[in-house]
């Protein structure tokens, strides 16, 4: 392999990868040489997906920790540099929802959303950037959302959290691009997950976001490959702060 897409002998930590978008660009960034390093919450689930990805002959491992907690997250990149290697590319990805509308909304489930959702990307990125700065060196994917820009009715606290996330990775991008860190994110339309069952098993809300989406049809996952490959690759070397939409359209119809 080789070319600028090339990410052959870069290492990538995917945080939220046991399942979803996540473990799907897994696949993706080590279909394309890297080896991919899969964290989630429960070490049994970031395992099996370890497992699934090297019975497709690729380079995975897998690192479960809290991405919500500090002190964990700082063990486990110490533990990932040391005995797997540099983490070269990082994907902010974990991610919940908590739907309630605003006024019936619990303060657990705003302080759940942000914290997974924003203050992880701050904590893991923090983390893993001390090590690239030395480096002079890195990819920094940030997993935002079209609801960064356009909330929809029971999700403020998510609108609110990928909102905060599109101006932290700005924040990132401002400090860390002259070491040569690239910090981006993209941002997804609606993609069928396990996360998004409830709006798609709905038949008025599925009805809705296929009618509202240009291209008339939900995301799949693999549609967000190219763009997750393109971030982390040499190929996106001089851009920075971006938010990189992938939704079909749909930015420009909500
Ligand atoms: N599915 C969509 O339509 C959509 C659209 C826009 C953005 N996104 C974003 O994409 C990302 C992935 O979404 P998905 O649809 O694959 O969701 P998903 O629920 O299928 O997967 C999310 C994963 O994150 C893990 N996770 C949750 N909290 C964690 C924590 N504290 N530490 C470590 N791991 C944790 C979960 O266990 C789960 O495996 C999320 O950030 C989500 O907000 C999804």
């Amino acid at each position: 392999m080789s070319g600028m897409f090339d990410l052959c002998g870069k290492t990538a930590l995917l945080t939220g990868a046991g399942r979803g978008i996540g473990l799907v660009l897994a696949r993706g960034l080590a279909e394309q040489g890297a080896r991919v390093v899969i964290n989630d919450l429960a070490a049994e689930v970031a395992d099996a997906a370890a497992e699934t990805l090297r019975k497709e002959g690729l380079d995975a491992r897998a690192a479960a920790f809290d991405v919500t907690d500090a002190a964990a997250v700082e063990d486990a990149v110490a533990r990932i540099e040391k005995d797997v290697s540099p983490v070269d590319i990082l994907f902010n990805n974990a991610g919940i929802h908590r739907r309630a509308p605003l006024v019936d909304m619990p303060e657990e489930a705003w302080r759940a959303v942000i914290d997974t959702n924003l203050t992880s990307a701050f904590l893991v990125g923090r983390t893993v950037a001390r090590r690239m700065i030395p480096r002079k060196s890195g990819k920094i994917v940030n997993t935002c959302s079209i609801n960064c820009e356009r909330p929809r009715p029971e999700i403020a606290n998510y609108a609110a959290a990928k909102g905060g996330l599109v101006l932290l990775t700005r924040a990132m991008c401002v400090e860390w691009a002259k070491y040569d860190i690239q910090v981006n994110g993209i941002a997804p339309g609606y993609i069928l997950t396990e996360m998004t069952l409830p709006l798609s098993r709905d038949p008025e809300r599925n009805a809705w976001i296929e009618s509202i989406t240009p291209a008339r049809r939900w995301g799949k996952p693999e549609d967000l490959i190219g763009a997750a490959i393109y971030l982390s690759s040499d190929a996106s070397n001089f851009v920075n702060g971006h938010v990189l939409f992938v939704d079909g359209g749909m930015r420009y119809a909500l």
